[in-house]
């Protein structure tokens, strides 16, 4: 189902205290998500990654909405060892609207 970037907005709160998106975003505990779609995992310059995650990114892995969402549900399932300390999204719909609201800082 597409999702709701209004309602992904608010989902985004949980990713905010580790994620920045937006002009002007930095890298913080985590990297920053601008561009994200079509981005290879382990990409963001100056962020220094697990070598699980630049490894998963050597290895092929691009974010898309399949992969995102994926990586979403079930991080350390996903991206075995990779250290985001974040346990997932269960909604399937809370995904979605996610994504649909990250899109938006996306040009892919
Ligand atoms: C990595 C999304 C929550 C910390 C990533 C990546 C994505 C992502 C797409 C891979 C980016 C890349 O390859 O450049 C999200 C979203 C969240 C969320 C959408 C909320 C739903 C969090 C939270 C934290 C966090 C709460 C901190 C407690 C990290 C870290 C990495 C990462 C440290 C790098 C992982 C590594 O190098 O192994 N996140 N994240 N994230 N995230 Fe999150």
């Amino acid at each position: 189902a597409e999702g709701d970037a209004d309602a992904g907005k608010k989902v985004f709160n949980k990713c905010k205290a580790c994620h920045a998106v937006g002009e002007g975003a930095k890298n913080r505990v985590g990297p920053e998500l601008n561009e994200l779609f079509g981005r290879t995992a382990g990409t963001a310059e100056g962020f220094k990654y697990s070598s699980a995650m630049t490894e998963a990114g050597q290895g092929g892995l691009v974010w898309n909405e399949g992969t995102i969402g994926a990586y979403l549900h079930d991080p350390k399932g996903f991206v075995p060892k990779n250290k985001m300390a974040f346990a997932g999204l269960k909604a399937d719909e809370d995904i979605a609207n996610v994504l649909a609201y990250l899109k938006t800082f996306s040009t892919s």
